[in-house]
């Protein structure tokens, strides 16, 4: 089976083709990064348009990638939610036509979905499993139990992880994205340079909360000299990235202690997950319970088309496809998937 999948739910626009036997024939992304870094952040308008000027030549590109036609395409699958309305009403339309037109039949996506499965396409993992998505709009603590039945355990109740990364960033004048710049900074930095607060960290419950940390970094530049020198600024990445790492070592351990009966493998997947500082914490902490460790290749672990693609073969191989008028969400949390909604 090959199903060709179409991403367009944030500044990404993408294309895959992927096959029943795990393998990606074509993997087409398009990053908007250099129309957003000029704003500091996404500008909703501007990510519509681009998504709707590159799809057709990448999926012309990506169909010559395969090396096959669309009607050797058994499937069309398409992001149609949670993420930035019009792009996601872009992409799926664009599915949505393509599959009239060639008579396929169309599976309409959940992107975080999307990312919960990528392990399932690169390291054939079996359900259930542990999942930790960290990427720039989600902060989720998962139970991957089944195919559309996903139990959230935590989830962040103000900025999403990557958003904080950015955010900080931001603050000490580094461009978008931050994720990268904070972790390059914080290589030369001294960890123990500032004390930030990690919040809800005395609170039961496995959620987390970001923006009192943001505000506590606003509060230490706000005193320092300006401009910030180097050294300035590779201390309060450092110091930041050593806050991240313990919120998160925290909440891990806390599921680990409580559902280590419950899963096998821990999979991590976001953007933050290219983190190398996070990723080994997070590796070691898997081991030190005798659990496997996970994380999807970068490429596949930030926002791509495989995903889509992939997730789309797992519904139609279960004989799931969707009818053309299934709406476009701007939000649409996993768990409501296992509840029908
Ligand atoms: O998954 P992703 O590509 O897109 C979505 O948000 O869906 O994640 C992008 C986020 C950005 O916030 C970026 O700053 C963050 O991932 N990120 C990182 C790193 N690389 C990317 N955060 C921390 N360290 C990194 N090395
Ligand atoms: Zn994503």
């Amino acid at each position: 089976m090959r199903i060709l999948g179409i991403e367009s739910s944030c500044d990404e626009t993408a294309v895959a083709i992927v096959t029943d036997d795990h393998k990606i024939l074509a993997n087409e992304v398009n990053s908007q990064l250099q129309t957003h870094t000029l704003y500091g952040g996404v500008i909703p308008e501007l990510s519509s348009r681009e998504h709707l000027l590159s799809l057709e030549a990448l999926t012309k590109q990506a169909l010559e990638k395969a090396n096959c036609s669309l009607e050797q395409i058994d499937g069309i699958a398409a992001t149609v939610g949670p993420g930035l309305i019009g792009g996601v009403l872009v992409g799926a339309t664009f599915a949505k036509a393509l599959a009239l037109y060639h008579r396929k039949p169309f599976i309409g996506i959940n992107h975080l979905e999307g990312h919960a499965l990528t392990a399932r396409l690169t390291h054939r993992i079996a359900f259930p499993y542990l999942l930790l998505l960290v990427s720039g709009g989600h902060t989720q603590i998962l139970f991957v139990k089944d195919l559309g039945n996903y139990e959230l355990l935590g989830t962040t109740i103000d900025d999403a992880l990557g958003e904080a990364f950015d955010k900080t960033a931001r603050l000490m004048g580094l461009p978008y994205p931050g994720g990268p710049q904070i972790e390059a900074h914080a290589r030369n930095g001294d960890k123990n340079a500032y004390l930030f607060p990690q919040p809800l960290r005395h609170k039961k419950g496995l959620n987390f909360s970001f923006s009192g940390l943001k505000t506590a970094v606003k509060t230490a530049i706000e005193k320092e000299q300006k401009p910030l020198s180097q050294t300035l600024k590779e201390n309060i990445a450092a110091s930041f990235q050593e806050t991240v790492r313990l919120i998160l070592k925290g909440r891990l351990t806390s599921v680990f202690q409580s559902y280590a009966s419950s899963f096998e493998t821990f999979v991590v997947a976001g953007g933050v997950a290219a983190n190398q500082t996070i990723r080994s914490t997070l590796e070691e902490l898997t081991n030190a319970y005798g659990k496997k460790f996970v994380a999807p290749p970068i490429n596949l672990c930030t926002d791509n088309a495989a995903m889509i693609a992939w997730t789309g073969l797992e519904y139609l191989s279960r004989g799931i496809s969707h009818p053309l008028d299934i709406p476009c969400r701007p939000r649409w949390p996993l768990n409501d998937i296992a509840q029908g909604k």
